[in-house]
């Protein structure tokens, strides 16, 4: 049992009307009673959870939580005020695609103190939407937006970029942002194997953009969302100030979560649990323990650390045991300017943010 530490809750709703061809979130499709059996389930799993923390964020995510019925998100909010202290600020996030989202849906999350809507719009081009097996077209993406404006303030957006033909995504964001989008989250499209976009993209049905392209709209996004006063504050995440997600940032910063749901993982007191990921499993309660080794925890603060703004202390990672200026890579990066050192913390060059997994793994422990 944990005292006195503040934590953050993560809930997976694992079902999606259908499934985008590029996805390989753990979501599927299910009827109501695959549903209701579902969120039983989980409500039971919330509810055994015993602490004394109190929540500072919560995010429910998946999949597609607006596809979940009133009654069973109201389930699942009872169950956590049953369960945790939330605090009055507490920055609640739900998920939603243009499909699903409702007035009385909207009405409801307000209710139940939900304060935050990330929206999956992806692209604003109806022959995209249409190519990556969305169910929704730019004029029901905008309409979705208008509608969660007037009941929430804190909208962010997710956006792919990469996708086949989709050029100067950053005329997306204006159009976004003029509708008072807070946050933008513009993913590098991955092709994922086992996907249909994967069979498309071998078969040469499908051309996501080249890397000189991929770079240049990352480059025009990046510069268009800084002149209008969006922070970048890790790799994909641009937000005005005060709209960054406190939720995020809280994993990027190794403080104490716990998910609930099949897939979901938890870090508690430096211990990762993470759910099995098919249903049979997860109804069977299995679950996967890493204690984590100082190797581990070293990889991670630099992968995290380096692609957000926190940026990597370097005494942490010598009480790590590890030394990055006996790196010689780490000397030629800093020469190079690709990295900075500060007060005893090193940063990325954003320049160089499309090149981190490159140069991150040039910085690991042996
Ligand atoms: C769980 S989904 C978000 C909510 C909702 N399911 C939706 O799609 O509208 C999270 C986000 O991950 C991104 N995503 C999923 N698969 C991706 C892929 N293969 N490459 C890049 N981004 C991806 C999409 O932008 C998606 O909105
Ligand atoms: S991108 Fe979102 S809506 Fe599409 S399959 Fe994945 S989780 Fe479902």
């Amino acid at each position: 049992m944990m005292m006195n530490k503040e934590l953050s809750i993560y809930i997976h709703i694992p079902f999606c009307e259908r499934k985008c061809i590029y996805c390989a979130f753990v979501s599927f499709c299910a009827d109501k009673n695959s549903q209701d059996k579902y969120v039983d389930f989980l409500v039971k799993e919330i509810k055994s959870f015993k602490t004394n923390s109190r929540v500072k964020t919560i995010y429910i995510g998946g999949g597609t939580p607006s596809v979940l019925s009133e009654e069973n998100l109201i389930k699942i909010f009872e169950a956590l005020s049953s369960s945790f202290n939330i605090n009055s600020n507490a920055e609640i996030t739900i998920e939603a695609n243009p499909n699903s989202l409702s007035e009385n849906k909207l009405v409801l999350y307000k209710k139940l103190g939900i304060n935050r809507l990330s929206i999956g719009i992806q692209s604003l081009n109806d022959d995209t939407l249409k190519k990556i097996g969305r169910h929704h077209s730019r004029e029901d993406g905008i309409n979705s937006i208008k509608l969660a404006n007037s009941y929430f303030d804190n909208i962010s957006i997710d956006l792919i970029l990469g996708l086949e033909g989709e050029k100067n995504i950053y005329k997306y964001a204006e159009t976004l942002i003029d509708l008072g989008v807070k946050h933008i989250s513009a993913y590098m499209l991955e092709v994922h194997e086992n996907t249909p976009l994967n069979n498309q993209v071998e078969s040469h049905k499908f051309i996501p953009l080249n890397e000189d392209e991929v770079t240049s709209e990352y480059e025009k996004l990046v510069k268009f969302l800084d002149k209008k006063g969006f922070n970048q504050y890790e790799i994909s995440n641009f937000a005005l100030k005060g709209y960054e997600s406190k939720h995020n940032i809280n994993y990027w910063t190794f403080d104490d979560y716990v998910g609930f749901g099949i897939s979901a993982h938890s870090f508690l007191n430096g211990i990762r649990i993470a759910n099995a990921s098919t249903l049979e499993d997860y109804y069977n309660g299995v679950k996967l323990k890493d204690e984590n080794t100082d190797k581990t925890e070293i990889e991670e603060r630099l992968f995290l650390g380096l692609r957000c703004f926190s940026g990597v202390d370097l005494k942490i990672l010598q009480a790590l045991g590890f030394d990055l200026r006996e790196n010689d890579y780490y000397k030629k990066f800093l020469h190079d300017g690709i990295l900075k050192e500060k007060e005893g913390k090193v940063y990325f060059n954003k320049n160089y943010y499309l090149v981190s997994d490159y140069i991150i793994s040039h910085l690991l422990p042996d």
